[in-house]
């Protein structure tokens, strides 16, 4: 084991991260305001030169400021040396991107790069950590081609599993403030010293950047140590879980259109039941982004391979997909002919607070509003570089007014919840027709109504009754959904 940090006198490792996506940021950058003297590498160099002059390449709250004070402080460095980031670590964390392939499997060839890496470099043992997202049983293969490719039989290289549950948006506090914290071993050595890496987090022993004056007093994480295999199967578990929540949120959503029913209040009631819980029961265009349908697909894969028929995913995933059709019905219901007319959109990243379009449901509607020829006005906070890359034809506005101006409908597509507190009586003067069709439910239908605006959305009948959900103190116009 490594010396003590000066500081806190708390033990302090050295440890490696390969692949700087935001896995591997957030968690080198993490574990070096932990305490721990941290080097991170990747395969692409001008990332590493960005991430050396301080440049952080993704949109992450507190992220930036972190990096550069962990930087700054020599704690948190970069190189695109990857031998020589394998050979400083004692425990050396796997980051790399694991991409669907096209059947829907894991794309694990980046993880067998890297283990052909730490076994021709590796001089001294090495404790090898799993952070990216992998398919039970990735574990026993990776152990398996690392005594393979090894060259140095002397070297002892542990495999150990250890899933994030990071959001993005919110990636350092739950990388800093996690629920829970799953180890995957084989050994006694392994734990212990996965515990030493996370002791600061575990006992909340560090200076909180999240939360500068005091952290709020949460519970402190739960650690789970189990096998590989299950730790592997947990993430997927829990991802698919969340899935499925979201995509019977939507079907009951659908059902609620059909009986006159209210979405929000329907999951307001169920989510009251501590065995249900309140989140992710919002529902609307469904999930987008490089988790939830990367790991549903791997998911169902896994379970195919190993002769599970998982149904029940199978239609969450189905249920997805038809999110947009439906929100495209109802752009047609109210506008009935799409082609030349002046369609505005706010929102492009997969969900708030993130820049990141991967599989955002935004992509999908704008690229059917430009098949069928209308003109297309966006507007997102952090997203529209990313967009733009892939709709040059659409028009990004500074500001979110501009996509209002004589258009023919407005389109909600992320949960910004900057877009509740718009002045929405001047959009009503500045749009030729005053048409919002809120694919997040983020407003509030008798609201908007009250306002003179057509408004649909998901689940909830136009003129609904708002249910008091705040006190009545609180006027609750856009307070459309309590439960974001
Ligand atoms: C997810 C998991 O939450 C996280 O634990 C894991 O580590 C990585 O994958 P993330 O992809 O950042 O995190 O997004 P998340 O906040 O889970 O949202 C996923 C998608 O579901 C978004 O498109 C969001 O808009 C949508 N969503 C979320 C809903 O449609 N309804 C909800 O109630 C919640």
């Amino acid at each position: 084991m490594e010396g003590l940090d000066n500081e806190t006198g708390r033990s302090k490792l050295r440890i490696s991260v390969i692949g700087c996506g935001y896995v591997g940021l957030v968690t080198g950058t993490c574990l070096a305001e932990a305490g721990h003297q941290v080097v991170c590498t990747d395969n692409d160099p001008q990332r590493i030169a960005a991430l050396k002059a301080g440049v952080v390449p993704i949109y992450e709250p507190h992220l930036d400021a972190m990096l550069a004070a962990n930087h700054r402080a020599g704690k948190l460095s970069f190189t695109s040396d990857a031998a020589e980031a394998v050979r400083a670590g004692e425990a050396i964390f796997i980051c790399v991107g694991t991409p669907p392939l096209e059947n829907g499997d894991a794309d694990l060839s980046a993880i067998d790069s890297v283990a052909h890496l730490i076994a021709n470099e590796a001089c001294d043992s090495k404790l090898v950590v799993e952070k990216s997202t992998v398919p039970a049983q990735t574990g026993q293969q990776l152990k398996r081609v690392l005594g393979v490719y090894r060259r140095n039989s002397s070297v002892e290289l542990r495999v150990a599993s250890n899933p994030e549950f990071l959001r993005e948006g919110t990636a350092v506090e739950d990388f800093l403030h996690p629920d829970r914290i799953v180890f995957g071993v084989e050994d006694e050595a392994s734990e212990r010293q996965l515990r030493e890496i996370y002791r600061p987090i575990l006992d909340r022993r560090y200076r909180c950047p999240v939360h500068p004056s005091s952290c709020p007093a949460t519970q402190l994480p739960m650690l789970v140590v189990t096998t590989i295999n299950s730790a592997e199967l947990i993430k997927h578990a829990s991802n698919s879980f969340l899935a499925m929540k979201i995509s019977y949120a939507n079907m009951i959503g659908d059902l609620c259109e059909k009986v006159g029913a209210d979405i929000r209040e329907v999951t307001r009631a169920i989510g009251l039941d501590p065995r249900i819980g309140p989140r992710f029961l919002d529902a609307g265009l469904g999930f987008g982004g490089f988790c939830l349908p990367k790991d549903v697909q791997a998911f169902i894969r896994l379970a195919e391979r190993s002769g599970v028929d998982f149904g029940m995913l199978k239609e969450a995933e189905r249920v997805n997909r038809r999110r947009i059709d439906l929100f495209f019905d109802k752009i047609r219901q109210a506008l009935w002919v799409v082609k030349d007319k002046q369609v505005g959109v706010l929102g492009l990243a997969f969900k708030a607070n993130t820049d990141d379009i991967r599989f955002a449901p935004s992509l999908e509607v704008i690229r059917r509003l430009l098949a069928e020829g209308a003109q297309v006005r966006a507007y997102d906070q952090e997203a529209m570089d990313k967009t733009a890359e892939k709709f040059p034809q659409v028009q990004y506005c500074r500001e979110p007014y501009e996509v209002a101006s004589n258009a023919d409908a407005l389109l909600i597509l992320t949960e910004w919840p900057e877009f509740r507190s718009l002045d929405w009586v001047r959009i009503h003067g500045m749009m030729s027709r005053p048409l919002i069709i809120d694919g997040r439910n983020l407003l509030a239908p008798s609201a908007m109504a009250e306002l003179g605006f057509e408004y649909y959305s998901f689940g909830r009948p136009m003129e609904s009754f708002d249910l008091q959900l705040v006190p009545p103190s609180i006027p609750n116009a856009f307070a459309a959904s309590a439960s974001a």
